[in-house]
């Protein structure tokens, strides 16, 4: 990726990584950005870096329009590896510039590097920095994702440079929203959005209305946001902010997703007939098997549906590990404004569907009780028994989805 110009004289300086498929654990089957920005005003200024093994693309980006070592102000949004891991490189070249963070950010960046010999201003919400014809008002966004974050917003270009907010793990040379020409490329992005906030925001939903309401009480006007992942958006930041209002308020669809393991068949037999009585009740039904579905497609699928079953065996008086595992993931997320329930094969002490229930109510999820156990594989009368199920859990998903 060259250099791109967003905004007069603001340029997207980072790099594509089309390669890489497992983002610490989650699967990005799109590659990824990472975005950072160089705004060439009196004071030449970078907010970010990017992923340590991309320093040279960024740094030959900064040359195509700068020598780097006039940069004058670095502004670090966030310390994850993926943004700040190049400070070190970029501070080598210009070792004179200040770095601009929050008193958190400092605390972690110094856990990271040896930074005895740079120079830094810690900022906090309502600070502002001019740097000539352009003004940065810094706005801290602790715990959006990382204690650390913060927000830049360039107030004479109405630009908000946003980090991982908004953010998708898309790699593509298209720079801006608006460059998402058909539906269905512009849906597939829009997924990109939702399986960002359902695998790294989730937690996070109640901090995210609050936040997105402070920046609307500083009455900033926002006509683009720019985040360090993915695409900028240009046309759409107004509908991409209503998008993740939706998602903190607990907007899904009225869709269940089952998502299961199976040792032996017995388990995976019982979606089929579970999934006709979903069906027959008129409500949509997605089938996840975990152990041929990457851990983070799992939790997009669960995160867009307003309900989920989950199946699982017993496995020595407990749930199949793979369930198991993802029920952990699950759990660190802090999901709410979700039905769930659980069904499963056991041999002889049964357990699994047991041990689900009581991860649901750690979670704090609203339950559809009982489960359904079937005792190795399902009969007829136990198939028929599934369908009822199905049937049971749909229409008390249907009165459920009327609460939002
Ligand atoms: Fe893209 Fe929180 O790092």
């Amino acid at each position: 990726m060259k250099a791109v110009e967003i905004k007069p004289n603001i340029f997207c300086v980072g790099a594509i990584d089309e390669a890489v498929r497992d983002f610490h654990g989650y699967v990005t089957p799109n590659g990824t950005t990472y975005n950072n920005y160089l705004i060439l005003d009196k004071q030449v200024t970078l907010i970010d870096t990017v992923k340590h093994g991309f320093a040279r693309i960024t740094i030959n980006n900064i040359s195509s329009l700068i020598e780097p070592s006039k940069i004058v102000n670095v502004i670090i949004n966030h310390i994850e590896p993926d943004h700040a891991g190049s400070i070190d490189r970029i501070m080598a070249l210009t070792p004179q510039a200040t770095i601009y963070i929050t008193e958190r950010g400092k605390k972690g960046l110094d856990r990271h590097f040896d930074t005895s010999r740079w120079k830094f201003k810690i900022v906090k919400t309502g600070d502002t920095l001019n740097i000539g014809k352009y003004t940065l008002l810094f706005i801290e966004t602790p715990m959006l994702h990382w204690p650390d974050s913060m927000m830049t917003y360039v107030k004479e270009a109405k630009l908000l440079i946003s980090q991982d907010a908004f953010g998708q793990h898309y790699a593509t040379s298209a720079r801006f929203d608006d460059e998402f020409v058909t539906c269905e490329s512009m849906a597939q992005l829009e997924d990109s959005v939702i399986d960002y906030y359902a695998n790294i925001l989730m937690p996070f939903g109640q901090l995210i209305k609050a936040k997105i309401s402070e920046i609307q009480k500083l009455g900033l006007e926002i006509d683009m946001i720019a985040p360090d992942h993915g695409i900028v958006w240009r046309q759409n930041s107004q509908k991409v902010l209503n998008m993740y209002l939706d998602m903190a308020n607990g907007k899904a669809e009225l869709r269940i997703v089952i998502i299961y393991d199976t040792m032996w068949h017995s388990t995976e037999r019982m979606t089929i007939p579970i999934t006709d009585g979903i069906r027959d009740e008129g409500v949509d039904c997605k089938i996840i098997k975990l152990r041929a579905t990457p851990m983070s497609v799992a939790i997009k699928e669960f995160w867009k549906s307003r309900a989920c079953l989950i199946g699982s065996p017993t496995l020595n008086n407990v749930m199949f590990p793979s369930v198991a595992e993802f029920l952990t993931h699950l759990g660190g997320l802090r999901p709410k404004n979700r039905l769930v329930g659980a069904f499963g094969s056991y041999g002889w002490g049964g357990g699994a569907v047991k041990e689900a229930y009581e991860e649901f109510k750690k979670m704090g999820l609203e339950i559809f009780e009982p489960g359904l156990q079937v005792m190795y594989r399902p009969s007829s009368e136990d198939e028929t028994k599934c369908y009822e199920f199905g049937k049971e859990f749909a229409k008390k998903v249907k009165e459920y989805h009327q609460r939002f």
